[in-house]
């Protein structure tokens, strides 16, 4: 049955978002003759009326496009009103059968408010930190991956030349999922991670031990939500934005300074930020978003509100979204044992 849905993306954005908003488009006018509605800047949209209407013809060539045509904000309507009324009178006004909503912790948890008051919702989750609970990956993650990746490779040539210590920030706000596949992958000499406390005089041992050995550079990968053991090192309260959200970064430069004047190697912070989340999603992270994208019209179609798409043991399945909010996904315990195996 032919149905009209609106689609947005809501928080941080990330590579991979155009593809699911293509693959639902796509399902969705070929296979059920729906109509879409993309909502501009996630729930603001909404609220504001503001959308577009979305064809083939608008999603092409929009596969490895980075970022969202649509636009996204952090935006919660709860945050104006408790009942997020105006979400509602939007949805009548323009006789939406269903909303789709792309989006990471916010506004998937938002998402399962607005269902719980009657809204047939449908989510799919999105975040480069790869820290949705319930879903074994996220989209955006393999990119971000392949990013700090790259960038440790580059470090390491300069590094190497010049016998520097190189402190690579990465993103990670509550868990350390890419500075762990960083850090393996490019051959990290340590990586902090937010799961696991550090104390910066262990670090500044390590690498004296190391340096000692001969001409050595080291590559210290480290979360921005990376946190020093209590009592080891005083580092500058958290901050947050208007919605409430903790605004990172700084830990790096934290571990950089100590570094050097601990053990007087010269150290250099390079800050990866948003380079990370930027650009074409990888061959991964498409077939990934295109996957859930086309879960998702699905979804509506059996009219499965409050679910979330998710991938569990290689298939794409249905899970509550109160289920997904619930916990974050820390580092696999095993994967974080062998990452330390090639600590310095
Ligand atoms: O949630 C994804 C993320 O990229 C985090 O890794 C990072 O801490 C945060 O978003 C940055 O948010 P903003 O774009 O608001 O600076």
């Amino acid at each position: 049955m032919q149905v009209r849905i609106g689609v947005l993306t809501g928080g941080g954005d990330c590579p991979g978002l155009n593809a699911v908003i293509r693959a639902v488009v796509r399902k969705g006018i070929r296979h059920y003759g729906d109509e879409l509605y993309g909502f501009h800047d996630g729930w603001k949209g909404v609220v504001e009326n503001s959308y577009e209407l979305l064809d083939i013809s608008r999603m092409q060539y929009t596969l490895n496009l980075g970022g969202t045509v649509l636009g996204t904000s952090r935006y919660n309507p709860f945050k104006y009103d408790p009942e997020a009324r105006a979400v509602f009178e939007s949805v009548e006004r323009n006789s939406l059968d269903a909303v789709i909503a792309i989006g990471g912790e916010g506004t998937l948890s938002c998402t399962m408010e607005l269902h719980r008051r009657g809204l047939n919702a449908i989510g799919v989750p999105k975040t480069i930190d790869n820290d949705i609970g319930i879903t074994e990956r996220t989209f955006g993650f393999d990119t971000a991956v392949t990013i700090a990746t790259d960038a440790i490779d580059r470090l390491r040539t300069t590094a190497e030349s010049h016998n520097r210590v190189m402190v690579v920030e990465v993103m990670g706000r509550h868990v350390g999922h890419i500075a762990t596949w960083a850090g393996i992958a490019g051959g990290a000499t340590l990586t902090l991670i937010p799961e696991e406390p550090f104390d910066i005089a262990e670090v500044c041992s390590t690498i004296t031990r190391r340096h000692g050995k001969g001409r050595y550079a080291s590559i210290v990968v480290v979360a921005e939500g990376a946190k020093p053991a209590e009592g080891t090192l005083e580092i500058k309260p958290d901050e947050y934005d208007e919605y409430g959200h903790i605004r990172l970064g700084g830990i790096g430069h934290k571990v950089a300074v100590e570094i050097e004047a601990r053990t007087g190697f010269e150290t250099r912070l390079t800050v990866l930020g948003h380079v990370q989340r930027g650009g074409s999603p990888t061959a991964y992270d498409r077939v990934l978003s295109t996957w859930f994208g086309v879960a998702a019209i699905d979804a509506v179609h059996d009219e499965a509100w409050g679910q979330m798409v998710a991938l569990q043991s290689n298939r794409v399945v249905r899970v509550p979204l109160a289920d997904a909010v619930r916990e974050l996904k820390y580092v696999n315990p095993q994967l974080w044992d062998v990452a330390k195996q090639f600590f310095a």
